[in-house]
């Protein structure tokens, strides 16, 4: 039976671009789901958009010395192109800073505010008193009062992932100045959630107990148990869509307020484009609602914006909130900042047109009960073990054959026998078994099952052995290869919400374009006709080297790398010389002369250096960064009135001056002026 879904997918911040852990923690689960319903002959509006108030966005176009329009518009291009290109099916792609979406952010804020749904209050908020600002949210940093985490955020502990405000935080900063805040009364608009919290308890607590998963329905019951408290849904900033009441001047609507009624605006520029009524999709009680996010998302998606739908009384509610954990990167913990990523336009360009590759790794691996994390070790191994050694044979295999045999055309069957029965009933039973992970949200079983249908395939094949018998059994092996063709049928069919890219190459080689649906593959006997004729094999997957693996990991070395010396402290500035203390150094410009190993000693060279004034030995800690012969005749900085000291027996007069460059590596203070005369003075 077709039934009315509204999927959506949160809406990223378009203060970056997008990498894996975005892809692999919503936007590919929903987008899997969205083909799969789709596939099923439902009815589908599949939902997304930019988020584009979030304070981060004003943060960084103040850093980057832009306007925050500017920092929208770049970002908003980048990450819907790489949606598109990684085959996400979105119905409508939308933006928050589309006028659709004010007038409806604002009509929603004041039919709350016109039913007195709001607690108006005066209270007193963090101030900058440098820059003059209002601090909240990612503005202010401080200590978690939950957990002590010494960087919790004035909307969020990362570490616990408590729901805070700003206020909760111990021993405040503002992120703008540095500056310890203030405190300053302000006027601001609160949903009293407390309100709400017998409802939320009767539909989440009781009524999902069973069907959320369990990190969902955990952390709401948390959150419910500890009481819920009015939360302010207005803000006093520049950047937003203004508070459509009086006396609001000057402050805008909070982003967690505004971005949610995204999937609503967005909803109606997609029905307004496709000349359909969008008010189904959000009001039918027969719609079934489902959100993808992230785990960092569940407050804002189980207890806030339902409440606000709620008070608001027109709208449904989300039928599940499937909410993935987070991916880690090799190890380590995706950040953007840190540039710890697989960034999704940059994948495309070192791995063009596999995108059904990340796709799957992403899925087989994905985030769903606990953390888990992506390595380029398992990305090939799953390409080469699964992709290719799995799907992409036994297509090939089947397609090669059949040109091979008959011209590509699909051979009329025998009788058909007891293995060929018994591969056809499991075939059929294919759709059932994923469908039943899909409705559970379990991504990654699913996928393992869509690839349990190739090696099916591959089984058959090989226990048939359709290449031996051709010498001996002509007439049986059209049956074989009939048999085989109806399990690439159905590949081609099942795969499409995995493996968008593949299922249309698929389908073009077997020439059976948009023919058929998931429950065909179930239901019919016959998924492709004798007589049919099929096209030319194209390889769907191609094996990837040890060498690209290797350079990608050896770019995240160097992220790592630079990372580290970013974050090495400077030394603290040394207590103030006087001039006369500065005078007492006595530094030259020498020349190295001679240079060898200090022998039994890992790091030491013995130099032979030309001062100007003598010839001296210096032994110095370099032999570690420097081979002898390559710093014979450098010109170097020498410390040439340091009292002498012995090292490993040889008596050194002086010190060459050196410093690190960002890799750690010493370099010399050398004077670059090739003519600079040994003993000058420097000073
Ligand atoms: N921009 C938010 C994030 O990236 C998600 C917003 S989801 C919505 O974490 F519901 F607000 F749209
Ligand atoms: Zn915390």
């Amino acid at each position: 039976m077709s039934k009315r879904y509204t999927i959506t997918a949160a809406l990223p911040y378009t203060n970056g671009p997008i990498h894996i852990g975005h892809l692999a923690g919503v936007y590919v689960p929903a987008d899997i789901y969205s083909r799969y319903l789709r596939l099923k002959g439902n009815d589908v509006a599949f939902i997304c958009g930019s988020d584009e108030h979030g304070v981060a966005i004003p943060m960084k176009a103040k850093k980057e010395g832009v306007s925050p329009q500017e920092i929208i518009d770049k970002y908003h291009g980048i990450i819907k192109k790489s949606f598109a290109d990684f085959g996400i099916s979105f119905d409508n792609y939308s933006r928050t800073s589309a006028e659709i979406h004010h007038k409806t952010a604002s009509d929603f804020f004041k039919k709350l505010y016109e039913e007195g749904e709001f607690i108006e209050e005066v209270t007193e908020q963090l101030y900058d008193d440098e820059v003059k600002q209002f601090l909240a949210d990612r503005f202010v940093t401080g200590t978690c009062p939950k957990c002590g985490n010494e960087e919790a955020y004035g909307d969020q502990c990362e570490k616990c992932g408590s729901s805070l405000n700003a206020t909760d935080l111990i021993n405040p900063k503002s992120t703008i100045s540095g500056s310890k805040p203030i405190l300053k009364e302000t006027r601001h608009w609160f949903l009293p959630l407390d309100k709400y919290e017998s409802f939320l308890k009767e539909w989440i607590l009781e009524g999902h107990k069973k069907d959320w998963k369990p990190n969902v329905y955990g952390q709401v019951k948390s959150w419910v148990d500890e009481g819920l408290k009015p939360r302010a849904v207005t803000r006093d900033l520049d950047w937003g869509i203004p508070v459509p009441v009086k006396g609001a001047e000057g402050k805008v609507l909070y982003v967690w307020f505004d971005a949610p009624i995204g999937y609503i605006s967005s909803t109606k520029e997609w029905a307004d484009r496709e000349g359909k009524d969008w008010e189904p999709y959000w009001k039918d009680k027969e719609t079934q609602l489902v959100h993808f996010i992230g785990k960092d998302n569940i407050v804002f998606h189980c207890i806030i914006f339902p409440s606000m739908l709620k008070a608001h009384g027109d709208f449904i509610l989300p039928e599940n909130v499937p909410a993935n954990e987070f991916l880690n990167l090799e190890g380590n913990k995706l950040s953007t900042s840190k540039n710890w990523a697989v960034w999704l336009h940059e994948y495309l360009e070192e791995f063009p047109e596999k995108q059904d590759v990340l796709r799957y790794v992403l899925t087989a691996n994905a985030p769903e009960t606990k953390d888990n994390d992506f390595t380029w070790k398992d990305f090939q191994s799953r390409n080469n073990n699964e992709l290719v050694a799995i799907f992409g044979n036994f297509i090939n295999r089947v397609v090669v054959l059949t040109n091979k045999y008959y011209e590509g055309i699909i051979p009329q069957p025998g009788d058909l026998t007891e293995e060929d029965r018994k591969a056809l009933e499991e075939l059929k039973a294919f759709p059932g078994t994923i469908e039943a992970s899909l409705n559970r949200y379990r991504f990654r079983e699913a996928s393992q099952e869509l690839m349990n249908v190739a090696r099916l395939g591959n089984k058959y094949l090989a226990d048939a052995e359709p290449w031996k018998l051709i010498k001996t059994d002509e007439e049986r092996v059209k049956t074989i290869m009939y048999v085989a063709l109806q399990i690439a049928s159905a590949l081609a069919v099942l795969s499409e919400p995995f493996l968008p890219f593949t299922a249309s190459k698929l389908k073009k080689i077997l020439n059976q374009e948009n023919s058929l649906n998931w429950n065909d593959v179930h239901s019919k006997d016959v998924l492709i006709e004798a007589n049919h004729k099929i096209n030319k094999s194209e390889l769907l997957f191609s094996k990837i080297e040890d060498a690209e693996i290797e350079k990608q990991l050896e770019k995240l070395e160097a992220t790592k790398k630079a990372n580290e010396q970013a974050n090495k402290e400077l030394e603290p500035l040394k207590d103030t010389i006087s001039y006369e203390d500065f005078s007492k150094l006595d530094m030259r410009v020498g020349t190295i002369v001679e240079a060898e190993k200090m022998p039994k000693a890992k790091k030491l060279l013995v130099l032979k250096v030309d001062t100007g004034l003598d010839i001296r030995t210096i032994v110095s800690g370099i032999a570690e960064h420097f081979k002898p012969e390559d710093i014979i005749g450098k010109k170097v900085t020498v410390l040439a009135n340091l009292a002498p000291r012995k090292l490993r027996g040889v008596e050194s007069e002086g010190m060459i001056l050196m410093t690190e460059d960002t890799e750690g590596k010493l370099v010399f203070m050398n004077p670059d002026e090739e003519n600079t005369p040994n003993g000058a003075t420097i000073n």
